[in-house]
């Protein structure tokens, strides 16, 4: 039996502690045994819940017996983090997005490929069997012919205080959220998508973007309606429209791992809803990361994740420079 892939924790985060961390320690192929925070108490405390080591970061990427890191600091931040662990020999599991500019995100996936290690970007939701479902649906004709799509990822406002809202750290609706109906316009429409246009509205006090309307065409012809933000009720969801069909689907990027997913597809006369078993993706996608890391996954599943991962960086970009910017209260910028 292959040994569990050894990791390390580069930053004791809120998405850590909630999320990713109790759905690692149910991946039998990981084990947590280092963890690092800034203020080593805090790290010591953190550690103590797991029987791990506490550190600093540079200690982690120096130790000898971790086999990789787990990202997890401010998105302004992955970038550093990232190369420096690749740089150090160790396989990189990083928190989305996985850096804050395209051509760094290229370099990081050059980079592993190079030092034969694996990168992935903690992109759960990609790894819901919900959307192979869907896409099955989409292949087999269940919709028709493929007309539009639209997703939408918003959140009610963060405190203050919020990393998100700092400009120096890579704060950010487009690079924290929007990145999920961009990222999902790639997995359910392909490569090769352009952005048409945009809107982004920016909290001029901050120096940051908080929400934003992104129109995109897909190779086919397809288009995309995209909106996202940090000023919105919740809603986490995405819509494919057919000549036939359009199907939705509720929770779409934060599925809880005891929800049973529901796909609603209605037609001009009825509705059809299919029900699909539980997943928790976050443990699927640690999952993976481990299986990469051990040699004992596919190959083509990374090679795809960081193509997308890829795709979805220069998105941004190209968002970024196509976007007609608008104040809070409405203001053209
Ligand atoms: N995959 C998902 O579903 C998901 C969900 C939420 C967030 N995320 C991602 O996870 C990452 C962390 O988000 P979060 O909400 O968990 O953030 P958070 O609680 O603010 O954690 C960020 C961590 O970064 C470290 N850090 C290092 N330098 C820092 C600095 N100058 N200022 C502030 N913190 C600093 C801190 O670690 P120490 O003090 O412990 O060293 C802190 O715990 C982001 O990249 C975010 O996009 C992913």
């Amino acid at each position: 039996m292959t040994r569990a892939l050894r990791l390390g924790l580069i930053g004791v985060s809120s998405i850590a502690r909630r999320r990713t961390v109790p759905a690692i320690r149910t991946v039998g192929s990981l084990a947590i045994t280092a963890c690092a925070a800034r203020d080593l108490e805090r790290a010591k405390e953190f550690a103590g819940k797991l029987d791990a080591d506490a550190m600093t970061y540079d200690e982690i990427l120096a130790s000898p017996d971790i086999d990789a890191v787990y990202v997890s600091l401010p998105n302004g931040l992955h970038h550093e983090w990232a190369r420096r662990a690749l740089l150090a020999g160790k396989h990189v599991f990083c928190e989305k997005p996985l850096t804050t500019k395209a051509a760094h995100t290229d370099e990081l996936i050059a980079l592993a490929a190079e030092r034969g290690l694996t990168l992935h970007e903690n992109f759960m939701f990609v790894h819901h069997p919900q959307h192979a479902r869907v896409r099955e649906l989409v292949d087999g004709g269940r919709l028709g012919e493929l007309r539009g799509f639209a997703a939408s990822f918003g959140i009610p406002p963060l405190p203050p205080e919020d990393v998100r809202y700092r400009a120096d750290l890579g704060g950010g609706a487009l690079v924290d959220v929007g990145v999920y109906p961009l990222r999902s316009a790639r997995l359910l429409l392909g490569d090769g998508l352009t952005v048409a246009g945009a809107t982004l509205t920016i909290d001029t006090g901050r120096g940051v973007d908080v929400g934003g309307h992104v129109l995109l065409v897909s190779r086919s012809g397809v288009s995309a309606s995209l909106e996202f933000g940090f000023r919105h009720s919740y809603r986490s969801r995405y819509r494919l429209w057919g000549s036939s069909a359009a199907l939705s689907l509720d929770r779409a990027f934060t599925p809880p791992a005891t929800r049973q997913p529901v796909l609603r597809i209605e037609e001009q006369d009825h509705v059809e809803e299919i029900s699909l078993p539980p997943a928790d993706q976050f443990a699927i996608a640690a999952s993976r990361f481990a299986d990469a890391a051990l040699g004992t996954g596919d190959p083509a599943l990374t090679a795809e994740l960081n193509a997308s991962t890829a795709d979805t960086a220069h998105l941004v970009e190209a968002v970024l420079s196509k976007a007609i910017r608008i104040d809070e209260s409405g203001g053209r910028l």
